[in-house]
């Protein structure tokens, strides 16, 4: 996935430094290049780009000095194209009279572009956001030179999931379009602006509007016009004042956004509880859940969401007997997607609410009639959109690409519907943020040290079994997202069937360990440290498990179902201190991205 913003202002102006501004916000949508481009009174285009993070490029490039009324920022996450000065977006058109940039996916851009080569068009790079441009340019031409319905005619050629924002020189307007991607638009005093979501918006302006599917954004200084890519015809939808709150991109004092927003988990958890607790939303999402006819509900979500999943059907299953299947989005397509129909329902869980591979399975479960249910962060998200109800997680926005706090109020909300549904008092669970707390405190300490043993090692396996199981395949995601290193997470009886062939002198091996599973860990334990192998605990303070393993983190006493939550922070902890250890942002780790809008 990658980040565009653009804007334009009513006078020529230092447009580099809202840019860089802008960039930043978005850069843990994509960090292997950025490119910024300014347009002047007179009309000529200043376009900078190269691979790399916006704070080298611009420093390279001096973005700061760049002036315009008239300015497009896009931070790229490779998709088509290696990470190239050619494929670093914005990009021009043949003649250089257009400029433009683009997030999302083109999936016929191999072939848009071979057209493009023998209609003589210049086409520089590999990359689709280019394809875009020249999408646009080739139906300019035709059509007498009006953006508008060049960019209709272009909707038509695309094919993919994408947004995109363009300009062209003699033209004071900045278009943009949205056609599966996130696309926001604000407005201000004497300028309007367009992004990929909020965050780099709200800065400038509260006053925002989110686009829809198939809508064209024509953005002059004044205003913000809206047309519909089918028709042609204006969309009457007026701005709405964005209440929520904007502080979250600040580190707030931490080195890092992970450790700030893990240090957020006891504040983010009790609002959330407090929210669901009369939440209409709640009502009508349980209504949904309990309307299942017995029939086995699906939960759907990719990398950690697909994590907390898994821990919601052991909670459904053994709070309230309640029978779920966690799947992967892609494969909740491959596995299911000939036998759901109007009587199944699916909760879709995605903290952006736009990776790609989730609402591909949400359209399936559209397709067939079935009921579709989200738990997502982003509001205003497509999975928000395409909800029949959804319920969200209020964590604020989540910026470093491993999620944390999102995570844990994902279990924390699996955890409430699981009580509502066994008609448990929820109040029980008002401990919770206090015990989050007392973990990270009780935890930091032991979790650095077991880190720096750690750091020496390429590989290791976490173990976890029943309702630590998701929390070992959690943790070990974390370690491998930022750390490089392979980590791989396992229910603990399994280890025996193969992997314990791994073991060897001091080889670590860590223990997610739920109250009440101790004797059963304990045989684990052993067969591991018998071979050699080193056991870390993660666990309730327990006497006999302390007696077998080398390493113990220790977490607040709790019941059997908030062991698991409270167990995710010194997993969080033990990734981050090694990855800090190795040197390396865990922030943004290579490679990666927050959200993957594409296939
Ligand atoms: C990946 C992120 O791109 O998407 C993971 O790197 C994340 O951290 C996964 O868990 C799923 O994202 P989401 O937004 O659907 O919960």
């Amino acid at each position: 996935m990658c980040g565009i913003f653009g804007i334009i202002t009513n006078k020529e102006q230092p447009l580099g430094p809202i840019l860089i501004e802008a960039g930043k916000r978005l850069a843990y949508r994509g960090y292997d290049s950025v490119g910024c481009a300014t347009v002047a009174g007179d009309g000529t285009i200043d376009l900078r780009k190269d691979v790399g993070r916006i704070e080298d490029v611009s420093a390279a490039l001096d973005f700061p000095a760049m002036r315009g009324s008239r300015g497009i920022t896009q931070l790229r996450w490779a998709t088509f194209g290696a990470p190239s000065h050619e494929n670093a977006q914005p990009h021009l058109d043949s003649d250089g009279d257009m400029v433009g940039a683009h997030n999302g996916n083109v999936v016929n851009n191999v072939q848009m572009r071979e057209m493009f080569l023998r209609e003589g068009l210049t086409v520089r790079g590999t990359n689709d956001g280019e394809t875009c441009v020249h999408a646009v340019e080739r139906h300019f031409d035709r059509n007498g030179g009006r953006m508008l319905d060049a960019i209709c005619a272009a909707y038509d050629d695309l094919e993919g999931d994408y947004a995109f924002v363009i300009t062209h020189r003699d033209e004071h307007r900045l278009y943009a379009i949205k056609k599966g991607s996130g696309l926001v638009a604000g407005l201000g005093d004497g300028f309007t602006c367009v992004s990929s979501d909020l965050p780099s918006i709200l800065p400038l302006t509260r006053q925002v509007l989110y686009i829809q599917d198939g809508e064209i954004v024509v953005l002059s200084p004044e205003g913000i016009e809206l047309y519909g890519v089918h028709d042609g015809q204006q969309i009457n939808r007026q701005t709405k004042r964005y209440e929520g709150p904007i502080e979250m991109a600040e580190k707030g004092g931490y080195p890092h956004f992970m450790l700030k927003e893990i240090h957020e988990q006891p504040a983010v958890a009790g609002e959330l509880l407090h929210l669901l607790n009369g939440s209409r939303h709640v009502e009508r999402f349980l209504e949904a859940l309990r309307a299942t006819d017995e029939r086995p509900v699906y939960l759907v979500g990719c990398g950690t969401s697909y994590h907390a999943c898994l821990l919601g059907a052991y909670y459904f299953n053994q709070l309230a007997g309640v029978a779920a299947v966690p799947v992967l989005g892609p494969q909740f397509i491959e596995q299911y997607g000939q036998s759901v129909g109007p009587k199944d329902t699916a909760v879709f869980v995605s903290q952006s609410g736009e990776t790609k591979d989730v609402l591909n399975a949400v359209k399936v479960m559209r397709e067939r009639g079935g009921r579709v249910l989200g738990v997502l962060n982003v509001l205003g998200s497509t999975l928000m959109n395409t909800s029949d109800v959804y319920l969200p997680l209020a964590c604020g926005y989540e910026i470093s690409v491993p999620a944390t706090k999102t995570f844990v109020n994902q279990a924390v909300l699996f955890l409430y519907l699981a009580y509502r549904l066994a008609g448990r008092d929820t109040a029980e669970l008002d401990a919770l943020a206090a015990l989050l707390a007392r973990t990270i405190e009780a935890t930091d300490g032991a979790a650095r040290e077991v880190a720096g043993y750690l750091a020496g090692w390429e590989e290791m396996y976490f173990l976890g079994y029943g309702l630590s199981h998701p929390i070992a395949l959690e943790g070990a995601l974390k370690l491998k997202e930022i750390t490089y290193a392979h980590c791989e997470g396992m229910f603990s009886s399994e280890f025996k069937h193969g992997p314990l062939s791994a073991v060897h002198d001091g080889y670590p091996v860590v223990f997610y360990t739920a109250p009440g599973d101790e004797s059963m860990m304990i045989n684990h334990v052993n067969e591991v440290t018998v071979r050699g192998g080193r056991a870390i605990a993660v666990a309730a303070a327990h006497e006999a498990l302390g007696k077998n393993v080398h390493d113990y983190l220790v977490v607040p006493d709790a019941d059997r179902f908030t062991a698991p939550i409270l167990a995710t922070v010194p997993a969080q902890l033990i990734s981050y201190h090694m990855s800090v250890t190795r040197g390396i942002d865990p922030d943004f780790p290579r490679n990666l991205s927050k959200t993957l809008t594409v296939d």
